[in-house]
């Protein structure tokens, strides 16, 4: 059975590895939507429109039992469009706001997001559905999830520039301190050891992955898979991706799908 995994850009690496671990017996194509990276700047009705012809060709190509949407950009618009189109599964990036408002102490959580995820309904929604009796800060990232892929890609960090992306995550109030953040884009876990230094006080980074690889496994079939040696794909929307991009996905595991 061969698992689509979607995001823009790298971001979904870390639902990639996730999944893969809970559901080995299966194949993984990675697809990167580079060409329109990043999602966060787009218009709900174009990227709609974008995405949906993205996806017509993929499922040709790849023929795919199941989607998981590695991103929450994409996710706050996409589900319902793809759910009434394909047959198979289709599994989304949810901010984890609900277990957010379960695990705070303080009462105060924040939501770092891109400035598409920050604005869309959907976001909203869960904020009044499950975290109506705590304080909810949106911050909606311009630059960090091209600073997490020059992260992943170089290994270097503009430390400034994460700083005044995770500032405003920060509420002290009335001795009350913000105690957990949703990181609600799949970009952002790769950068949380360098949120850790730069907070200035501990708080709880929540990374979705698991909980979505977890959902995804729930979906597909019951009964052990054996675990094979298939080849797991990458293909990029923008075309071959660079060395850099060559160098981060082996390590991933992942070939280059043939162009076609
Ligand atoms: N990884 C994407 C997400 O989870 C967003 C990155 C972008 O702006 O394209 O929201």
């Amino acid at each position: 059975m061969t698992v689509l995994v979607f995001d823009s850009g790298l971001g979904g690496l870390s639902v990639l590895r996730e999944a893969r671990i809970l559901m080995p017996g299966h194949r993984f194509v990675y697809v990167a939507d580079d060409a329109a990276f990043p999602y966060g700047d787009w218009e709900a009705e174009a990227l709609v429109e974008r995405m949906m012809e993205v996806f017509e060709d993929l499922v040709t190509r790849f023929e795919p039992s199941m989607i998981i949407v590695a991103c929450n950009t994409a996710s706050t618009i996409i589900l319902p469009h793809l759910r009434s189109r394909f047959d198979f599964p289709v599994v989304g990036t949810v901010p984890a706001i609900k277990l957010a408002a379960e695990l705070t102490a303080s009462g105060h959580i924040s939501v770092l997001a891109t400035p598409g995820t920050v604005q869309r309904d959907y976001t909203r929604s869960l904020i009044s559905e499950f975290a109506s009796t705590v304080n909810v800060r949106l911050v909606g990232a311009e630059k960090m999830a091209g600073l997490a892929e020059h992260f992943m890609l170089t290994g270097e960090t503009d430390t400034e520039a994460v700083k005044s992306e995770i500032e405003d995550c920060f509420v002290d109030q009335y001795g009350a301190r913000t105690d957990v953040v949703v990181l609600a884009c799949t970009h952002y876990p790769f950068l949380t050891n360098v949120y850790r230094r730069l907070a200035p006080w501990p708080v709880d980074w929540l990374n979705p992955a698991e909980a979505i690889a977890r959902h995804a496994k729930s979906l597909l079939p019951d009964g052990d898979q054996p675990v094979k040696p298939i080849q797991d794909l990458a293909h990029f929307t923008g075309g071959k991706p660079d060395v850099l991009r060559q160098r981060l996905l082996s390590g991933f595991g992942l070939a280059i799908a043939d162009a076609h």
